[in-house]
């Protein structure tokens, strides 16, 4: 074994960044046996997606840009296995770290499991968020978890459901560690910095007097019939919250629902919604600012389904199927689907106060990068 492990931590899309953040600081504290290295594949290059989370979450410059962009699954995947090729031969590795379910997620895990050392070795991939299902194999991101989990040698969990999923598919329990929610790790390490946002001035809305959305599930946005009955969903609500206070909707877009918005030619009718503001992607300090401020927020995002459990804020998920079951369970999730009467029914139970409260699952207690990094250093 070498002095010092040689560690690549690969992201690519927004969600990727804030869970880079507090392993990278993690393993720059053992530096004294950690070489750590960055890879961004750029899968998301506008500054909103990806350089401003960078900046807001002190990180460093990527030591590798792979410029991937935008493409179909399979050439996006293609070009991001042959460039990460090239920079794993050249600075070997001792493991791969791989972030949540992205396509940059299967690529790289793919790339380092058939890549061949010596004529020996591959490389192992330690996954982080591994072990989440949604049951549902027409979302991209369940290939990208579910193959990424069958290659994988380290499979770090946020929560239980993870690893009775993974004790299911039959992987073994040596491979697996519940070590918790890297996303909220980043989250409690920010938390004072939220405070110097201006945002709430910015979009003209002030605490309570608005709830915020996010959309961009290739099955929420990209069919005319579901970004209707969206629309549809938001006049419903918007109409309600006006007769209550002429409360406020931000929605920052993101780029894959603002170019359907404009394919489906729905864009003015958005806009002319008149107590809905909608703003280009904000920063992650602004992003968490406009939530733990909100009344609550409804949204198909992954993430934000966890950060609003984790500040206790009402979350309305406008989806069919769910992987983080703790959310509902034990937050303040609720699973809704696009069915517009059962989301009156829980935005009038937010506004009488009579909405669940919920708790913090034990998990989300700010020290899962400490765990990853102790298994790491204590295996290799
Ligand atoms: C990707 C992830 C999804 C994650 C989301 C987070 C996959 C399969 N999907 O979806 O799991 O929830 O990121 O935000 O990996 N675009 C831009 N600028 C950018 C990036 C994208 O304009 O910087 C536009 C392009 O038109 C592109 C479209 O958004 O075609 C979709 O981008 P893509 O990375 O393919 O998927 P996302 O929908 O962003
Ligand atoms: N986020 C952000 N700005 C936005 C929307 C989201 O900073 O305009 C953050 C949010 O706080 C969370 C992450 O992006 O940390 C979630 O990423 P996203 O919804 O893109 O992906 P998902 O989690 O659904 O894969």
């Amino acid at each position: 074994m070498p002095d010092k492990i040689k560690i690549i931590s690969v992201v690519g899309a927004r969600p990727n960044f804030m869970k880079l953040a507090p392993i990278a600081l993690e393993l720059n504290s053992r530096k004294d046996k950690v070489i750590h290295k960055v890879v961004h594949t750029g899968q998301h290059y506008d500054y909103k997606l990806s350089k401003v989370f960078f900046k807001d979450l002190h990180l460093p410059k990527p030591d590798f840009y792979l410029g991937i962009g935008s493409g179909s699954h399979a050439d996006q995947t293609a070009r991001i296995m042959e460039e990460f090729e090239k920079v794993v031969l050249k600075v070997k590795p001792d493991i791969v770290i791989v972030f949540g379910d992205v396509n940059s997620t299967l690529a790289c895990s793919v790339v380092c499991s058939k890549i061949i050392y010596n004529n020996i070795e591959t490389i192992p991939v330690a996954h982080v968020e591994a072990g989440l299902r949604s049951f549902d194999r027409t979302m991209p991101e369940e290939i990208n978890r579910i193959v990424t989990d069958s290659i994988s040698k380290y499979l770090f969990i946020t929560e239980k459901a993870g690893v009775d999923n993974l004790r299911i598919e039959g992987v073994d329990k040596n491979r697996t560690y519940l070590t918790g929610d890297v996303m909220i790790d980043s989250l409690v390490m920010y938390r004072d910095k939220f405070g110097k946002s201006k945002i709430l001035k910015q979009v003209g809305v002030e605490k309570d007097n608005y709830f915020l959305m996010t959309i961009h599930r290739p099955v929420n946005v990209d069919t005319k019939d579901n970004l209707s009955k969206i629309l549809s969903i938001i006049n419903r609500i918007s109409s309600y919250i006006k007769k209550n206070g002429n409360d406020k909707i931000v929605f920052p877009v993101h780029p894959r629902t603002l170019k359907m918005m404009d394919t489906f030619g729905m864009l003015n009718d958005f806009k002319n919604i008149s107590n809905l503001k909608m703003t280009e992607p904000v920063s992650y300090l602004d992003f968490i600012k406009l939530l733990t401020n909100a009344k609550f927020v409804m949204t198909d995002s992954g993430g934000v389904q966890e950060e609003a459990t984790f500040l206790r804020i009402p979350c309305l998920t406008l989806r069919s199927s769910f992987e983080r079951p703790e959310t509902i369970s034990i937050g303040t999730n609720t699973l809704c689907g696009l069915n517009t009467a059962f989301i009156l029914k829980k935005v009038k139970e937010i506004y009488s106060g009579t909405y669940k409260k919920g708790k913090i699952p034990r998990l989300m207690d700010g020290k899962a990068a400490k765990r990853i990094a102790d298994v790491l250093l204590q295996n290799l």
